[in-house]
């Protein structure tokens, strides 16, 4: 049996995606052979703290395990039923029966499991279990996959059929109702999610952990940025120990009285030497592709079969249960369950009491020790990289524009404007200013960012379709430079296909704010914008697609009528104001300074064709070559022209 059971990952090979035995540390994957049955229990000490539990669950694992769970106590049991005895971790699913006429038979298991390790580079962590981590997968009450909220992959029923002639020829079922018999076994697997958020060590809803992007080689969204290694249970039930030659649909039932089998579910309980397995996890010798736990030197050192053969659980046990013993009732109130509400017992079944010395303290549900990640301190009044982000929502309230010149400081600059506190670069040109990162956005490795800025060589801004994310948390606040007038609301993008603002607009050569802002007035509208230096816009709303930030440095024409006013952008940019606002009604405000015109031409094209949704399509090339000194000096002519007139 021993060599069957050995021969199971091979099996799973076809459902998994191959797991190559290259040498390569970010495909690394170990397999826990030599699993023995420590109890089959009716304790849930994720779900049932200190009570019993709704229904029974066959549990390998650490010696210490009881109804309740506290790391401390768990670390330190005798032994554990696991090869390797630095693992005192639980894992456990529910127990699985053969509906034989009235009775129930519990079926006996192999077990193997699997630790994937796969990353996205080889430098990339993958870190050892948290002290205290419990998770649970699955839903005990589901009645199809969908109901059960997981991935697909992440549960799998695989009927072994002739498993030594053609191991890749085994039948996968969408759930343990195979209309064929298995003549080498049920294998029934469950996959843990890999991702932590660095701060829950359970949650009810499971929302502390999250799978990866792809179950199995993926990368981790930002809000659970701790890569653990993602469990896998496998346990073969022998199926054809108890009935041989008889197809299994309709046969099986879990131990909650479930016959769909869409009720399978997995936990497990964190009793790891934490020190054994990070030093495991960061050992080359350890991840060299696809291994047995105890190819790993380091883990090989606590390796103790006899001592795992012959663990028993050291607090007692509630009950017990033979392998393939008829009862006569699955335990507790669990009647057999195809659909609709779950059966109810009349009369109630009465629980066994908790012996005390199967009682215990819990541990806490928040982890206190040293941070797993940085990557959420960002210091105040400074811009510190996040790293490299996908998705096109990844920033919420978010704006973008591009800059064929773009620089990580320019869309820094722009995004601190806008009082946004994330700004990311893309593809070398585009920046995006946000409010908050989308909690489901994923971290991808830093070479997905390699393009180079448009405007600075030496620096990398995103990549495709991935963003290159800093954070300043203090940058909060609007504040358009240089820009003083109260009711000023920034430069912003003109319309696509119209103006901004489409209510009215006029030319005017004589044009200042003042007067652009009384003429929106006079027309009733409430927004006013300028561009060319010369034409004012008004409008209630903005149409077109106009609107949209844009960095002040953007809008530098000096108004026709006031060349110590800037009035907008040569091309895409309007100079806006909310004549809501308090001030510069009825009293104008000083004449806002203009910015410092840059001598250097700005140059806006959209030759990166959008390289995802929601980017600001700009077609035109803008060049820009306004600077004060032209201003100045045509001022002065005209001056020295009326003087000499005058004179
Ligand atoms: C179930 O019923 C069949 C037919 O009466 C009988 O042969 C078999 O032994 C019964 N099984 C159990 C477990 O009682
Ligand atoms: C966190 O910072 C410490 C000290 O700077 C560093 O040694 C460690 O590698 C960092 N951890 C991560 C996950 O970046
Ligand atoms: C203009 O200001 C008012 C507050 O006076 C505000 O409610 C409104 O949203 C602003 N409009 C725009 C387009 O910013």
């Amino acid at each position: 049996m021993k060599t069957f059971i050995n021969l199971t990952l091979l099996a799973l090979l076809p459902y998994l995606g191959a797991v190559t035995a290259a040498p390569d540390p970010a495909l690394a994957a170990w397999h826990l052979d030599n699993l023995y049955p420590l109890a089959t229990e009716r304790f849930d000490p994720v779900v049932s703290p200190n009570g019993v539990a709704s229904h029974l669950h066959r549990i390998v694992g650490g010696s210490a395990f009881g109804a309740n769970y506290n790391f401390d106590q768990y670390n330190d049991a005798s032994c554990s039923t696991a090869a390797v005895q630095a693992d005192k971790s639980n894992y456990w699913m529910p127990q699985m029966f053969w509906r034989d006429n009235s009775t129930f038979v519990p079926l006996k298991a192999g077990t193997r499991f699997y630790y994937f390790l796969h990353r996205n580079k080889p430098d990339q962590p993958v870190r050892a279990f948290p002290p205290g981590l419990r998770m649970l997968v699955g839903n005990p009450n589901a009645k199809s996959y969908a109901e059960t909220g997981l991935p697909s992959g992440a549960l799998n029923f695989i009927c072994l059929e002739n498993h030594f002639s053609t191991p890749n020829g085994d039948t996968a079922g969408p759930d343990f109702n195979f209309n064929i018999e298995c003549p080498q076994g049920l294998v029934t697997t469950v996959r843990f999610p890999n991702c932590w958020d660095g701060v829950n060590l359970y949650k009810a809803d499971g929302s502390h952990m999250k799978y990866t992007n792809n179950l199995q080689f993926g990368v981790c969204p930002i809000s659970h940025p701790v890569r653990l290694p993602g469990i896998m249970l496998e346990y073969t039930w022998q199926t054809y120990a108890y009935k041989n030659g008889v197809p299994l649909k309709g046969n099986l039932i879990w131990a909650n009285g479930d016959t769909t089998g869409y009720g399978l579910h997995a936990d497990f309980v964190n009793g790891w030497d934490t020190e054994v397995l990070e030093t495991a996890l960061n050992d080359p010798d350890c991840l060299t592709g696809d291994m047995t736990m105890t190819a790993c030197p380091t883990l090989a050192m606590s390796m103790n079969l006899k001592t795992a053969q012959n663990c028993q659980p050291q607090r007692g046990v509630l009950e017990s249960f033979a392998d393939f013993a008829p009862i006569n009732a699955l335990p507790g109130c669990n009647l057999p369950w195809a659909s609709g509400p779950k059966p109810s017992c009349n009369p109630a079944v009465a629980n066994p009491s908790v012996p005390n010395g199967l009682k215990g303290t819990d541990g806490s549900l928040t982890y206190t020790g040293p941070s797993y990640t940085n990557a959420t301190t960002s210091p105040p009044n400074q811009w510190t990289r996040q790293g490299c982000i996908g998705g096109s929502t990844s920033l919420t309230n978010s704006f973008q524009y591009s800059d064929a010149a773009m620089t990580q400081a320019k869309c820094q600059n722009t995004c601190a404007e806008w009082g946004m506190q994330y700004s990311g670069l893309l593809s070398g040109a585009y920046c995006v200013c946000g409010s908050d990162v989308d909690p489901g956005a994923y971290h991808f490795a830093d070479s997905n960012c390699n393009s180079k800025c448009g405007g600075d060589s030496t620096k990398t801004c995103g990549g495709n379709g991935k963003l290159e994310l800093f954070r300043n948390p203090s940058a909060t606040t609007v504040n358009h430079p240089g820009m003083t007038d109260p009711q000023y609301i920034g430069c912003r993008r003109e319309g696509g296909n119209g103006h901004a603002l489409s209510a009215a607009y006029i030319n005017y050569d004589g044009m200042t704010i003042e007067w652009c802002k009384n003429y929106c007035k006079a027309q009733k509208q409430t927004l006013a914008g300028i561009e060319f230096g010369r034409t004012c816009m008004c409008g209630n709303e903005w149409t077109n697609g106009g609107g949209v930030p844009y960095p002040q440095e953007q809008c530098n024409v000096p108004c026709k009528g006031n060349n110590k006013q800037i009035c907008g952008g040569s091309q895409i940019t309007l100079s806006t104001f909310n004549l809501t606002l308090p001030g510069g009604s009825t009293n104008p405000s000083p004449s806002p300074s203009p910015p410092p015109l840059s001598s250097a031409p700005v140059s806006v094209s959209n030759s990166a064709s959008a390289t995802q949704s929601g980017v600001v399509t700009i077609t035109k090339t803008v060049t820009v070559t306004g600077s004060c000194t032209t201003g100045a000096h045509r001022r002065r002519n005209h001056r020295d022209l009326k003087f000499s007139a005058e004179g």
